[in-house]
């Protein structure tokens, strides 16, 4: 895992020419976008592209080149930047760089994601690590690099995309759930730390997006073996969960794009809120969490989860395809 983001003093202390001067100007922010090269990141960012924002655009190395095939380039206000989330030397160089020449930034969202699938029996600590490292941790640490020019300049926003998964945790969801659970317990902690300063924190929580996500979760070593496996006791855990997610995110209404919008809107604001649901059932979700007692919520949840009578031992009598 690379190094950590505290040695960099000048990251970390503002000028003092910029201490407490409000220099927001509504009409153009200064936005850091982490995983802007696919899925949500990118329709974030062509939403992003349509304003007078200023821009900085990042993505992995080996994905940079997926702009120029998007059609978005380089211009006086739009920079395209290398970001691994979890390399500290490249969030430094990416957030010195907004320092040194912009002064700072006004607005970072934390978009960059990845999703791993497996119960719980199946995530070593190394999963779980990486899991934590790219959904929790960098983003974390990112916030840390930009906040002290935000609360010098007594104005910022920091948006965290967390998900449906971060309000609710579903089977072979664990880690996933894991990761966005910390986000949001952080960012909750977090909105009440900075208030002061006039930053503002925001999760954006999406549930099912109708794109191709689902195709992109992470298999750890051990469930990616046990979902093929028809002899495993969790066989019939992945198969489910994996078919109806899929015939889910094919059907629901909400688009990167949709989302997007609700993630641009929240950056222009004047009072963003902290939660943000960003689809319909994120909505319902946030409703029926709030309605019903949790007893009565669980066992719903748990009497809907798609064949969940062929879970478990009785999975053994049940030939497969079925
Ligand atoms: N899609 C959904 O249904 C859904 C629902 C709820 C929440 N979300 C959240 O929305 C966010 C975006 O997800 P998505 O659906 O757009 O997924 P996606 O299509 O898989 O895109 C994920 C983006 O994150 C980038 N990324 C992954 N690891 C990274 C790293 N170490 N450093 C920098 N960038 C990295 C990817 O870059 P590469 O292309 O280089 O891998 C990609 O640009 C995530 O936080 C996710 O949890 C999505």
């Amino acid at each position: 895992m690379p190094g950590s983001d505290s040695d960099p003093v000048a990251l970390q202390r503002p000028p003092p020419s910029l201490s407490g001067a409000p220099r927001h100007d509504p009409g153009s922010l200064r936005i850091l976008l982490t995983g802007a090269s696919a899925g949500l990141g990118l329709s974030i960012a062509r939403r992003l592209l349509d304003t007078e924002h200023r821009l900085i655009l990042t993505a992995r190395e080996a994905s940079l080149a997926r702009f120029a095939e998007a059609g978005i380039e380089e211009s006086a206000r739009v920079r395209l930047r290398p970001l691994d989330v979890t390399d500290a030397k490249q969030r430094r160089r990416v957030v010195g760089e907004a320092n040194a020449d912009w002064d700072g930034i006004d607005v970072l969202i934390n978009n960059a994601g990845v999703a791993y699938r497996s119960v719980v029996e199946h995530v070593t600590e190394a999963d779980r690590l990486a899991q934590m490292d790219i959904n929790f941790r960098s983003p974390m640490e990112l916030t840390r690099l930009v906040l002290p020019r935000m609360r010098a300049q007594c104005f910022g926003r920091i948006l965290n995309v967390s998900s449906v998964g971060g309000m609710m945790a579903m089977p072979t969801m664990s880690a996933y759930s894991a990761s966005k659970f910390a986000l949001e317990g952080a960012s909750e902690a977090l909105w009440y730390e900075v208030r002061p300063w006039n930053v503002r924190v925001s999760l954006i929580e999406p549930g099912f997006i109708n794109s191709d996500g689902f195709e992109k979760v992470r298999w750890t070593g051990l469930s990616e073996a046990s979902k093929e496996a028809f002899s495993d006791p969790y066989y019939n855990h992945y198969k489910h969960m994996e078919g109806f997610i899929a015939r889910v995110m094919k059907r629901v209404p909400s688009t990167p794009d949709s989302v997007a919008r609700t993630v641009v809107r929240t950056v222009e604001a004047r009072r963003p809120p902290l939660r943000v649901p960003a689809t319909i059932d994120a909505h319902l979700f946030a409703l029926l969490r709030r309605m019903l007692p949790r007893r009565l919520y669980h066992r719903l949840l748990y009497a809907s989860l798609p064949h969940i009578r062929q879970w478990g031992p009785r999975a053994r009598i049940m030939p497969p395809g079925t």
